[in-house]
């Protein structure tokens, strides 16, 4: 087996063998979305992921390594809230970054909603809005299918057409009439973009931009799991409205729009589940 598909299935292992079932739906959280999200749970299970042997660990601040596990209120809808994330501008590889998702769904989980924070590109969605996202480009983020990224567990030349699954975009769009899906552009960063870049980014498309989730979603589709992506739009891309993003006012943003986060969050995961899983 690929050297990956060996840490992968062993952290698969660790959290069967603890924890039990797996959640029908793992939720990554993204810098701003932590903390916002447990309330909507029962029965609620936290445990520390740095504690796992090979588990990546956050460094940026704002990210915590830990997994909550539940049911969403008045369901018997399992999830899984991952509350932290490794970025390649941390230094991590493809591998690494997907190690949590991987895992999460060779553990059972067969959805993957990711959240994330992400600059807008668009007058039409100002800061504080929420962007689900139909589409992306990748515009510098490391691709967990590459030789050595791979963990030999899904297929290898992967066909990414609708990728973020439409039928669970429609149903969450449907239920959240504000929400309108658009492309994201994922960058390397750590550093924004130059407002030059900003302005190539919207010529080619992009509706918003960030330095996460794309690995995650090829790495969750890879496996089979069903995936959706939303972005929360926590500032003006660099140069617009003459924006200078900072990492202050990405943590700002996210703080103040809270609430219609964790409104979406809930619709999102009440629109994911089977009809079953209703109490
Ligand atoms: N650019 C890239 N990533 C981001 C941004 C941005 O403007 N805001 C939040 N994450």
């Amino acid at each position: 087996m690929f050297e990956e598909g060996t840490k992968v299935d062993a952290l698969a292992e660790i959290l069967s063998r603890r924890y039990g079932e797996a959640p029908q739906i793992a939720v990554i959280l993204g810098s701003g979305w932590k903390e916002l999200a447990s309330h909507l749970l029962n029965d609620t299970y936290q445990l520390d992921l740095s504690g796992l042997d090979n588990w990546p660990a956050p460094k940026v601040e704002g990210h915590g390594g830990q997994l909550v596990l539940g049911y969403l209120a008045g369901t018997t809808l399992r999830v899984g809230l991952c509350t932290g994330r490794v970025h390649a501008y941390e230094g991590y590889s493809a591998a690494e970054i997907v190690r949590g998702v991987r895992s999460l769904v060779h553990w059972g989980a067969k959805q993957v909603l990711l959240l994330n924070a992400a600059g807008s590109l668009r007058p039409s969605r100002p800061p504080g809005s929420l962007m689900p996202i139909a589409d992306h480009l990748n515009w510098g983020l490391p691709n967990p299918m590459q030789q050595g990224q791979n963990c030999g567990l899904g297929a290898n030349f992967l066909n990414l057409v609708d990728l973020y699954d439409p039928t669970w975009l429609k149903a969450l769009c449907a239920a959240r009439s504000e929400l309108s899906p658009g492309v994201y552009a994922g960058c390397l960063g750590p550093s924004y973009e130059t407002p030059a870049e900003i302005r190539m980014l919207q010529q080619l498309g992009a509706d918003a931009v960030g330095m996460s989730t794309i690995p995650e979603a090829i790495a969750a589709r890879a496996l089979g799991a069903k995936v959706m992506a939303i972005s929360l739009l926590t500032n003006w891309g660099a140069g617009l409205a003459s924006s200078q993003p900072s990492h202050e006012e990405v943590l700002a943003t996210a703080l103040a729009a809270k609430e219609p986060a964790v409104a979406v969050l809930e619709a999102a995961l009440r629109c994911g589940a089977e009809p079953a899983s209703f109490k």
